[in-house]
């Protein structure tokens, strides 16, 4: 009998767990989604900084702006030349598959299968705008 109710309460805590978890994860916002994109990002660390050039351009003000648009640094023609505007939509399909999407490209990185991934690096990239201390 009184291991029954052990049982009993025990699934009810797990179920209120869950529930909890659930409910975290549908209330995801846009800081976690920032956190999260923060860890996707250090795979473009390797060559990029958000607020100085490495081997790649620095990301700070990236959204809204268009491709080959910093303006020390020397990019392909194949980036300056390809008219895109980096709004939100612009990087996901960048970050799918930079060489589809540009042709020519230097850049030496295969993609992001994730669309989750892309979604928060987006929303982390997306943050780097002059309020930012690491663009200052
Ligand atoms: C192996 C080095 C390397 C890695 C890793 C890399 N990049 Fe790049 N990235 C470059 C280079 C080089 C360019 C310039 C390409 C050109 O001129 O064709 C570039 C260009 C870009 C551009 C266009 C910038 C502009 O000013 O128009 C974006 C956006 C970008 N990278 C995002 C990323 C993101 C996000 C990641 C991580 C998921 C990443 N890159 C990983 C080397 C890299």
């Amino acid at each position: 009998m009184q291991m029954r109710f052990l049982i009993k309460s025990v699934s009810l805590i797990i179920c209120a767990l869950v529930t909890m978890t659930l409910t975290t994860v549908a209330n995801a916002d846009a800081g976690m989604d920032a956190r999260a994109g923060e860890r996707v990002y250090t795979q473009c660390t390797g060559c990029h900084a958000p607020g100085y050039n490495r081997t790649g351009p620095k990301h700070c003000g990236i959204l809204g702006r268009p491709a080959g648009g910093v303006k020390n640094f020397e990019y392909t023609k194949a980036m300056k030349n390809s008219g895109i505007i980096w709004t939100s939509e612009a990087l996901d399909e960048f970050l799918i598959s930079p060489l589809k999407m540009i042709p020519g490209t230097s850049m030496g990185f295969v993609g992001i299968s994730s669309a989750q991934e892309r979604q928060q690096l987006i929303v982390y990239l997306s943050q780097l705008n002059e309020n930012n201390t690491l663009c200052k």
